[in-house]
C-alpha cells in the first residue's frame, strides 16, 4: 500500500540522522596529525625496505614492472617521486620505417607482466614525444631516415632485423646509415641491445624444474621412426646462396642421397612436390633426414626452418653447429654438416645411421629428458617487442651510440661464406663450379650427368640454363 510515512517514521530518521558522529573542528585537526604520522612511519619503513639496492623488485631493479602498480610506487625514493610518476604512462615505441611494409603487427600485449607499458605509433607528428624510434633494416632503404631535428636526446634509435647481414643490407645506398646514429640493435644476435629472434628459449628439465615451469612432452611413438626413406629431403628455393649450401648438398649427395624438392629441384615431379602455402610436415617426415640449413650461415641465426619442424620425427640437418650454441638445444636433436671432416665421411655416418635403428633412434631421446620451451615471453626469456618494451622500462640504463652498425651486425654475425665446403674444391669439380663460379643450378646438374656417363642429356640442360630465370629472393 502507498502509505504515506508515518510521524513515527519520520522521526526515526530524523534521529538516525542526529546520531551520526559529528565531529568538532578540533578533532579533524587531531585526527589528520594522526593519519599523517600514519603515513609518515608507513614511508620511512619503506623507504628502508627499498633501499637494499637494486635487486629489491618495482622499477629499481633492472626487472621488468610485473607487479602491480601499488609496488611500483611503494619502491621509489622522494626526491625522484615526481619524475617516476610520469613514468608510468606507458612508454611510447615509434615506428619510423614499417616493417615489411606495414605498421600492423607489433604489439605487446602478449608480453605476460607488460600489456599495458608500451604503446606503438607512426603518426610523425608525435615523433617528439618517442622513447624508442624502431628502424627495421630491410625497410630503411625505401624510407630513409628522419630529419635530424626531430631527434632528441633521451630517445633511442633502434636498428632492428630478423634478417641476416646479406639479407638486411640488399639495395643499401652509400651514405645511407651514418656513423654514431643508432643507440640500440634489435637483431637474432645474442650480444644484441634487444634480442630478436625465431623461436623460443630451450630449457633443460632441470632449468625448467628450477623455474617452475610446467614440463612439456615432446614424446614420439617409436613406430614413427621405423621405415624411414634413407635420404636427405631438403626443401630448398634459393639455389645460390650466401652459405653455399647448394655447393654442401651437391658434395653431400655423393655420399648419400639428397633429394632436393622446391624450386631448386631438378625434376617436374620435385619442383612440384610441396607446393608454397602446404606444411610439407607429412612428406619430410617420410624421410630419415630432412635439410634445415638456413641460406646464410650466421651466428645465432637460426629460423622457422629449424623452428617450425623440429617436432617432426626425422633428424634435420644445419650447417654449423656453433651457430646454434646460444639456442641451447639438445645438441644430438640435430647433426651439423660441420661435425665431419667432408662430405664422405658425412655420408658414411649417415649411411651406417639408417642401417643401424638403435642408433638413428638415440638421436630422438632427448624427447623423453623432459626438454622444455619456456612459456611464451615470460621474465628472463623475453624476445622482441617485449624485450624492447622490458629494456626501455629499465632503470639506470647508460647512453650508447654504436658507432657503425652494419660493421658490427657483420662482425658478429661472422656468416660462413662458404668455407665449410672449401675441402672439396681440390677433387671436386662441382663443387668448383658452384663455389667458384656461382654456376646456375642446371649447369651443376649437368656436370654431374656427363660425370655419370649421360652426355647429350647434360649438355642439353647446359643450353635450357641460359633460358631459365632463376627465383633467388625466396627464402626457403
Ligand atoms: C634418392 O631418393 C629418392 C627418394 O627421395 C629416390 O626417388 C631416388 O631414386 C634416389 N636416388 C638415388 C640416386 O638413389
Ligand atoms: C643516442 O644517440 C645519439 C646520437 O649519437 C646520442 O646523442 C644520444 O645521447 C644517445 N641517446 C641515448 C639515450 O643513448
Amino acid at each position: 500500500m502507498n502509505n504515506p510515512p508515518t510521524f513515527a517514521y519520520r522521526q526515526r530518521r530524523i534521529r538516525q540522522h542526529e546520531e551520526m558522529p559529528r565531529l568538532r573542528p578540533s578533532q579533524v585537526y587531531r585526527n589528520g596529525a594522526i593519519v599523517a604520522a600514519g603515513l609518515l612511519l608507513i614511508y620511512i619503513l619503506y623507504s628502508f625496505l627499498a633501499s637494499d639496492g637494486p635487486t629489491s623488485g618495482g622499477i629499481r631493479s633492472a626487472q621488468p614492472p610485473k607487479h602491480s602498480s601499488k609496488h611500483l610506487f611503494l619502491t621509489i625514493d622522494k626526491n625522484r617521486m615526481d619524475t617516476r610518476f610520469e613514468q608510468l604512462a606507458p612508454k611510447r615505441i615509434f615506428l619510423w620505417t614499417p616493417i615489411f611494409r606495414s605498421y600492423d603487427g607489433p604489439t605487446v600485449t602478449d608480453c605476460p607482466g607488460l600489456e599495458n607499458r608500451c604503446i606503438f605509433d607512426h603518426d610523425r607528428s608525435r615523433l617528439a614525444a618517442a622513447d624508442a624510434v624502431l628502424f627495421h633494416g630491410p625497410d630503411l632503404v625505401d624510407v630513409g631516415l628522419p630529419p635530424p631535428e626531430s631527434r632528441t636526446r633521451k630517445q633511442r634509435y633502434v636498428f632492428m632485423t630478423m634478417e641476416a647481414p646479406a639479407n638486411t643490407f640488399v639495395h643499401y645506398p652509400a651514405g645511407l646509415l651514418q656513423p654514431n646514429y643508432f643507440n640500440w640493435t634489435m637483431t637474432p644476435l645474442f650480444s644484441s641491445d634487444v634480442l630478436f629472434k625465431y623461436g623460443g628459449f630451450w630449457l633443460t628439465a632441470k632449468e625448467a624444474e628450477l623455474k617452475g615451469f610446467k614440463m612439456d612432452s615432446h614424446a614420439l611413438d617409436p613406430s614413427s621412426l621405423t621405415d624411414k626413406i634413407p635420404a636427405v629431403f631438403a626443401l630448398i628455393s634459393n639455389c645460390a646462396t650466401p652459405s653455399k649450401r647448394e655447393a654442401a648438398l651437391r658434395a653431400l649427395n655423393r655420399h648419400f642421397n639428397v633429394t632436393i624438392a622446391g624450386a631448386c629441384a631438378t625434376t617436374p615431379e620435385l619442383k612440384e612436390r610441396c607446393p608454397k602455402g602446404t606444411t610439407c610436415d607429412e612428406e619430410i617426415s617420410k624421410y630419415a633426414f630432412f635439410f634445415a640449413g638456413e641460406n646464410t650461415a650466421c651466428t645465432d641465426y637460426v629460423s622457422e626452418k629449424y623452428w617450425s619442424r623440429k617436432e617432426l620425427s626425422t633428424i634435420p640437418i644445419v650447417l654449423r653447429r656453433a651457430d646454434y650454441a646460444n639456442v641451447n638445444l639438445p645438441s644430438q636433436s640435430v647433426i651439423a654438416l660441420d661435425d665431419f671432416e667432408s662430405p664422405a665421411a658425412m655420408g658414411k655416418y649417415l649411411r651406417d645411421l639408417v642401417k643401424d635403428k638403435a642408433a638413428y633412434a638415440e638421436h630422438f631421446s632427448w624427447r623423453r629428458g623432459g626438454w622444455t620451451i619456456a612459456p611464451w615471453n615470460t621474465e628472463g626469456y623475453r624476445n622482441g617487442y617485449c624485450r624492447l618494451c622490458e629494456r626501455l622500462w629499465e632503470e639506470d640504463q647508460p647512453e650508447k651510440v654504436i658507432p657503425d652498425v652494419r660493421g658490427w651486425y657483420e662482425r658478429e654475425s661472422s656468416c660462413d661464406d662458404g668455407s665449410f665446403v672449401k675441402n672439396c674444391l681440390v677433387f671436386d669439380f662441382v663443387c668448383v663450379c658452384v663455389w667458384w663460379l656461382q654456376c646456375h643450378e642446371n649447369v651443376i646438374v649437368a656436370l654431374d650427368e656427363i660425370a655419370s656417363g649421360g652426355r647429350t642429356a647434360g649438355i642439353a640442360q647446359i643450353r635450357q640454363s641460359s633460358i631459365d630465370s632463376e627465383q633467388r629472393d625466396d627464402d626457403e
